[in-house]
């Protein structure tokens, strides 16, 4: 696989995240030729339209273009997405339908505490992505229930949960390339 450059966006800001300790799995796991880094997007404000566009949502929108795949872990707050990434996401969304997100392939994931695993939360947030006209990566969400007895040292353990996180990554970045 030629070089494919994946972006992560962790919906917990938390040091201890799971799903930051999700997508350090997935860049674990990813095909050769598949790099993934996590973005810190703790310095965009909160959206204002009355605000010049800060720095932090440029670098933020720059990081977007330069990204051949966005990869989301996103907990399920109160069933849907949490406020501080649907933020960013606001921010780096104008002007509408011609934004960064326009055209890019996305995959979400989700680790959450509860049995359900998260999975409302990516539904909410697939149709956002889709309302700002990113490719969403049509597969069966990736969740990980219980993901607070998953991880040892911040490394997922399970060997079932490893194998299906790294065919997820296997086919995203061959959906990439197939986009190019
Ligand atoms: C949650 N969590 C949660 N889980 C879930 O399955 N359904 C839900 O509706 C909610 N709601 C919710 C609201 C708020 C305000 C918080 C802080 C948490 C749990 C959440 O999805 C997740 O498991 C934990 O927040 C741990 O995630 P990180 O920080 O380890 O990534």
């Amino acid at each position: 696989m030629s070089d494919v450059n994946i972006l992560a966006f962790s919906g917990s800001l938390r040091a201890a995240s799971q799903n930051t300790a999700l997508i350090r799995a997935a860049a674990e796991l990813a095909p050769a030729g598949v790099s993934v880094s996590l973005y810190d997007y703790s310095d965009v404000p909160l959206y204002n339209d009355d605000l010049e566009v800060p720095e932090s949502v440029i670098r933020l929108k720059d990081a977007i273009t330069a990204a051949d795949g966005l990869l989301m872990a996103v907990p399920e707050y109160n069933y849907s997405m949490p406020g501080v990434l649907k933020n960013a996401i606001d921010w780096a969304s104008r002007p509408a339908y011609n934004s960064p997100f326009r055209h890019k392939p996305v995959a979400v994931m989700s680790a959450s505490v509860s049995a359900a695993g998260g999975v409302r939360g990516l539904q909410h947030t697939k149709t956002i992505l889709l309302g700002m006209v990113a490719s969403v990566f049509p597969w069966p969400e990736y969740f990980l229930p219980s993901s607070h007895q998953k991880f040892t040292d911040g490394r997922l353990t399970d060997p079932v949960d490893r194998e299906r996180l790294g065919l997820m990554m296997e086919g995203f970045a061959a959906w990439i390339e197939k986009q190019r």
